[in-house]
């Protein structure tokens, strides 16, 4: 969790920024595990928080097992003793694991969004899915926060960091380029349904593009189109939010966001840069907000 007092985590310390990552995707783990609190009384709003962590864990996530299997368990492993070696092997099997359910997962959400009356009948099998993916996720993420990230911190110097940095940084603009990198996760093989994210496909409509981006997220696009300007400062963007320490640490939050959904880029020292996806979403957000 990102807190108020600590820097806030960029591609720039590519192992921060991977950390921070676990603590978004157990966010999404707890909002599909009460999703399915919510079929009955607001079957609609269960099923657009669904949609949203699935889209995050489909881009986001994705991006994160990319970052750690090309970028950092490469640099490592040559360094690594037999049993640290073993830990790799070991979480990369788990990534395989994650992704198996995940996209079970998503074909019964494909099913309840297709014919939202079955979500009652597949609420199990959601359930079951979920504690699966929750089963498998969060004790690697825990073992990666506790084992993984201090030993990578003990190995890799600076350089090596900042190659890690640049890496992650062509890693999503080439996936804002061309989706496809992201192995064809968003329609599963074998799925027989699919349902249509908004986010990393990078060729959206302007009406998801909004439904997909929260209030605030809006807001902190709009700032550079209101200021005129294609970078701004932390502190800046802060006003967005209201600048009281809360507000602060929600515009953090959704700063990453965008920065993680390719609308932002960290330029260091705290600026930020508007991409052109970030241009197009904010042009969109001053014509509607
Ligand atoms: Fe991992
Ligand atoms: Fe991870």
């Amino acid at each position: 969790m990102i807190r108020i007092g600590e820097p806030a985590t960029t591609i720039d310390t590519p192992l921060e920024h991977l950390t921070a990552c676990h603590r978004r995707v157990e966010d999404r783990l707890a909002t599909l595990t009460r999703a399915a609190d919510h079929w009955r009384d607001a079957p609609e709003a269960a099923l657009e928080a669904i949609r949203k962590s699935i889209l995050f864990l489909d881009s986001n996530g994705v991006l994160h097992t990319m970052d750690e299997e090309v970028s950092l368990f490469p640099r490592l492993r040559p360094r690594l003793t037999v049993e640290e070696a073993a830990h790799l092997d070991r979480l990369e099997q788990q990534h395989h694991e994650v992704e198996s359910v995940f996209s079970e997962l998503k074909d019964v959400v494909a099913e309840i969004a297709a014919s939202p009356r079955q979500a009652i009948p597949l609420e199990t099998r959601y359930q079951d899915l979920v504690i699966q993916l929750c089963g498998l996720y969060r004790p690697h993420i825990q073992f990666e926060d506790e084992v993984l990230m201090p030993l990578a911190r003990g190995i890799l110097d600076q350089g090596e960091l900042e190659n890690i940095s640049q890496e992650m940084r062509i890693r999503r603009q080439r996936t804002e380029r061309d989706p496809s990198i992201l192995g064809g996760r968003h329609s599963p093989p074998g799925s027989s349904k699919t349902v249509e994210y908004p986010g990393a496909k990078g060729v959206l409509q302007k009406e998801d593009r909004l439904l997909g981006m929260d209030e605030l997220a809006r807001r902190v696009l709009k700032m550079f189109i209101e200021m005129g300007s294609e970078s701004l400062d932390l502190h800046t963007l802060f006003e967005a939010g209201g600048n009281d320490p809360e507000s602060r640490k929600r515009v953090l939050d959704v700063v990453m966001g965008l920065i993680d959904s390719g609308h932002l880029e960290s330029r260091g020292s705290d600026f930020y840069l508007l991409t052109s996806k970030g241009r197009s979403a904010a042009g969109c957000a001053v014509g509607v907000v």
